[in-house]
């Protein structure tokens, strides 16, 4: 048996990745924000002055990108050919434009065997919009994170702010909301919990209680003893 990989799916502020990336330090698992892989993708296109919504050029930068996930101390970097864009992919300009960028078919297929590749030795925990239902469909452990959008806004304004960025709350709701409809209705890899996904809503809970919740999960599904279904 070798190790699981975990699938952490939900909506934007659900915290999916503070979660995720908690429980890989725990299980001594590899984080994979495949979020991170979209925005990277989506700075490319931005920087090119492509239109985010042409797919044909879009999906043509997506074959030509070359965007790499990589251990580092403190957590994982992503690289845009070697450089490091970990903090430019957070910028709000990347965020107004991921979703547009992340509809195209022919984008996600591209992305999809980066992502397989990624976790295909297994102890791997990603998250996303589509790991449970499309990237990995075979993952140990399925968790679907959820969040009321209001709290999510909250996160995210203080994420910002922190960040130096000057934002409103009433603006990044409603851009959580355009988001939100945007990644549920695309025709492609729609957000939608996989039927075998354990569903956890994170409002008013703090990260080490929904890490330990899914600890629990994994312990009654045998994961820590390894997985024999994914791999
Ligand atoms: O989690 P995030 O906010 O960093 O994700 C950025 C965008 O990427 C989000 O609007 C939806 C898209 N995405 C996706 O379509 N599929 C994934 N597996 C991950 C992200």
């Amino acid at each position: 048996m070798g190790r699981c990989n975990i699938a952490i799916d939900g909506p934007a502020g659900a915290g999916k990745s503070s979660v995720a990336k908690m429980l890989a330090q725990r299980l001594g698992y590899l984080h994979i924000d495949t979020g991170a892989l979209y925005r990277a993708l989506t700075l490319l296109v931005l920087r090119k002055g492509v239109d985010p919504t042409d797919e044909a050029a879009t999906a043509k930068l997506s074959q030509e990108a070359q965007i790499r996930m990589v251990s580092s101390y403190g957590g994982v970097k992503v690289l845009l050919k070697e450089e490091d864009v970990t903090d430019a992919i957070r910028e709000p300009v990347v965020s107004e434009n991921v979703s547009l960028v992340a509809q195209h078919p022919r984008v996600r297929e591209h992305l999809l065997s980066l992502q397989r590749q990624l976790a295909s030795n297994g102890g791997v925990v990603m998250d996303g919009r589509d790991i449970g239902t499309v990237v990995l469909p075979d993952a140990g452990l399925k968790i679907f994170l959820t969040a009321s959008a209001e709290e999510r806004a909250r996160r995210r304004m203080k994420e910002l702010r922190n960040q130096g960025h000057k934002v409103t709350y009433k603006d990044i709701l409603l851009s959580i909301r355009a988001r939100d409809n945007l990644d549920a209705e695309r025709l492609v890899a729609p957000l939608r919990a996989a039927t075998d996904a354990i569903p956890l809503d994170t409002t008013g809970k703090d990260i080490d209680t929904v890490v330990e919740e899914i600890l629990g999960y994994l312990s009654a599904v045998g994961g820590f003893d390894g997985c024999s279904t994914n791999l």
